[in-house]
């Protein structure tokens, strides 16, 4: 704090009490007295009037001090600066005629002051208190407080309590409860590294943080409480991403004595519901299906954003016989034509060349088609007849552009699928503001974990099977009661059907390679509470903070969390996490290998 501001002093409420917001005045309060509470926003000094734009949440209000009106509260209005706190009673007068703001809420009126308090004064901020500021992500999650007094970072947290509310009403409607799992638990496998936290009376002992309630919720079941839900923290100690945090809030919803088709329409009523009371938008329903294998097919993803075509096509069989060498041996040759494409510069071509590398390619073979013939590094080793084979299949004609990926198909559809999106964006192609949902099913039970060189669930390990049989004789040909929903081309919630019978569940973790010991002693109590009459149940976990970066068409995860992480796991304002003293390492029977680096 600078002298300046502590030698004013700060006045109490002394009892004052806001009447309206700064967004709660308009012209029907006309003559009326109002007293207000905020930040200053800005303050204009205008022929003897002093001008004040207070903010709250809601938004602002102009404030006048007048000498005539309040000489005194005038001549003590000159001290004040931005961020300053205030409250002021005055009265509500219009705006003259040319002075309306046709684009603010209150833009017809302001507030000639009688009196202020000046609450509190403020250091100058280290970035303006703005809608849109040009300053580092890291320099506005240091201040984060001062971030969220940002309309843009507020309207994106009001949305978000909008949405949680609009889901906590629409559940209970449905007779679902709202219970709380234990934090301080057993790992859940869910595919991340657990979150750690050391026992202190169990020394050597250690809880884990949950990845997900799964397991907690399907004991609910158990438990007959028939249908809960719960908006509960997660945490994940996982590569980040700018849809990723380590803790993240899930919408955890478990149903009892349903099939998919049940909690399909939960979820499509909830996603309708959500829409409307947040953004007054109609979702038409029933949400699209697409099997797992088709959206890997068309957009070489399993979370394929359909606001757009330019689809992938497999020309394996087209140009098997070719010259060119990669093409003669790639187990999969995938092509994706871009209509209007060949205006693509070499220097585009080339970083999307290194773009695809991200995913494991070696290089992007492309073609050109011009009116007067192919232009491409790769033209030369293809016969008239695969030239009319690729024309024929992918429909090309005179400026296109075709993509090629050669390989093992997870890197030919990744390199292709990422690109996809690339391209959407580049040719304009992804329409804004528009809620393309999708929902795919029929995933792979298990896939194969090549490092750990064997089969780990695609879901997690309680997902029942379509099929018994699959899973013993073909585990890779097991297919899932599971279903994802995917919101133009984010992952925004998962689920399946169950496993609720012993045996299976017992089988699942053998086709894992999780032997009866291993599964007693993590999943003990699950395989118990199975043996007592457990009901048939399913469920659906949304990611919340994901669905609301959609709803806001915010870039980053982290824009719609009030707190968030970087992209290292660290909170810049609270510097977590930290050291800790050695006495508390002590408490907790823990001695560190070796000293962090600085
Ligand atoms: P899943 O792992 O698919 O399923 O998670 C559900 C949803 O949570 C969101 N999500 C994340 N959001 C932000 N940061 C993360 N690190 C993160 N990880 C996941 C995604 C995802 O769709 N127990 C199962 C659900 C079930 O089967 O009912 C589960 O957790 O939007």
């Amino acid at each position: 704090m600078d002298d300046r501001n502590t030698e004013l002093g700060m006045d109490s409420l002394g009892g004052w009490r806001r009447t309206h917001t700064c967004a709660g005045l308009g012209t029907e309060q006309l003559g009326q007295e109002a007293c207000l509470m905020g930040w200053v926003q800005y303050r204009r000094d205008h022929g003897g009037l002093i001008f004040i734009d207070l903010r709250d949440r809601h938004g602002l209000t102009q404030v006048v001090f007048s000498p005539e009106v309040a000489p005194e509260a005038h001549a003590r209005a000159h001290v004040l600066r931005t961020e300053f706190v205030l409250a002021i009673k005055g009265v509500v007068r219009a705006r003259p005629d040319d002075m309306i703001n046709p684009k603010l809420a209150t833009g017809a009126i302001e507030v000639y002051v009688t009196e202020f308090k000046l609450l509190n004064t403020a250091k100058t901020p280290p970035f303006p208190i703005e809608d849109r500021v040009d300053v580092s992500e890291n320099l506005r999650l240091k201040y984060r407080f001062l971030d969220l007094r940002r309309k843009a970072m507020a309207d994106n947290l009001i949305l978000r309590s909008r949405v949680s509310q609009s889901v906590r009403r629409y559940l209970d409607e449905l007779g679902f409860l709202e219970i709380e799992t234990p934090v301080l638990t057993k790992s859940t496998p869910e595919g991340a590294r657990d979150f750690l936290v050391p026992s202190r009376v169990n020394q050597g002992q250690f809880y884990a943080l949950p990845q997900s309630p799964q397991l907690f919720k399907q004991l609910l079941m158990c438990g007959g409480m028939d249908r809960y839900f719960q908006i509960v923290k997660c945490f994940r100690d996982e590569d980040l991403r700018a849809d990723r945090q380590p803790e993240f809030t899930q919408i955890d919803i478990e149903m009892s004595f349903v099939d998919e088709e049940q909690v399909m329409e939960m979820a499509e009523g909830m996603m309708a519901r959500v829409l409307r009371e947040a953004l007054g938008q109609e979702l038409s329903l029933p949400i699209p299906r697409m099997k797992y294998e088709q959206a890997m097919a068309l957009y070489g993803v399993d979370k394929p954003d359909i606001r757009f075509g330019l689809t992938l096509t497999d020309v394996t069989e087209i140009v098997r016989g070719s010259e060119f060498k990669l093409f003669a041996t790639a187990a999969l040759i995938k092509a994706l034509p871009v209509r209007g494409g060949g205006e693509l510069s070499r220097k585009e071509i080339d970083d999307y060349t290194e773009f695809v590398k991200i995913y494991g390619a070696q290089g992007l073979a492309w073609i050109k088609i011009k009116e007067d013939g192919w232009q491409s590094p790769i033209a030369k080793f293809l016969s008239d007849a695969e030239r009319a084979g690729l024309t024929e299949a992918l429909g090309l004609v005179p400026g296109d552009i075709v993509f090629f990926q050669a390989g093992a198909p997870e890197m030919v559809n990744s390199a292709l699928g990422n690109l996809r999106l690339k391209l959407g964006e580049r040719f304009g192609l992804i329409p804004e503001g528009t809620f393309a949902p999708l929902w795919v099913t029929d995933f792979p039970l298990l896939e194969w974990d090549p490092e750990a060189k064997r089969w780990v669930a695609m879901h997690h390990p309680f997902t029942a099977p379509k099929d018994m049989g699959a899973l013993a004789t073909d585990p890779g040909q097991a297919v899932a009661r599971a279903y994802d929903l995917v919101l133009n081309g984010t992952e925004v919630g998962g689920g399946s059907i169950r496993i609720h019978n012993p045996e299976t569940q017992q089988h699942m973790f053998s086709a894992l390679g999780i032997n009866e010991e291993e599964a007693q002693a993590k999943f003990g109590f699950l395989l118990d509470a199975l043996v007592f009459g457990a009901p048939p149940h399913g469920g659906i976990a949304f990611g919340l903070d994901r669905l609301i970066m959609l709803l806001t068409g915010a870039k980053s995860i982290r824009d719609v969390i009030a707190f968030p992480k970087t992209q290292k796991a660290t909170c810049l304002m609270t510097e977590a996490p930290s050291a800790v003293e050695n006495t508390q390492l002590r408490d907790l029977g823990l001695r560190l290998r070796e000293k962090p680096k600085e």
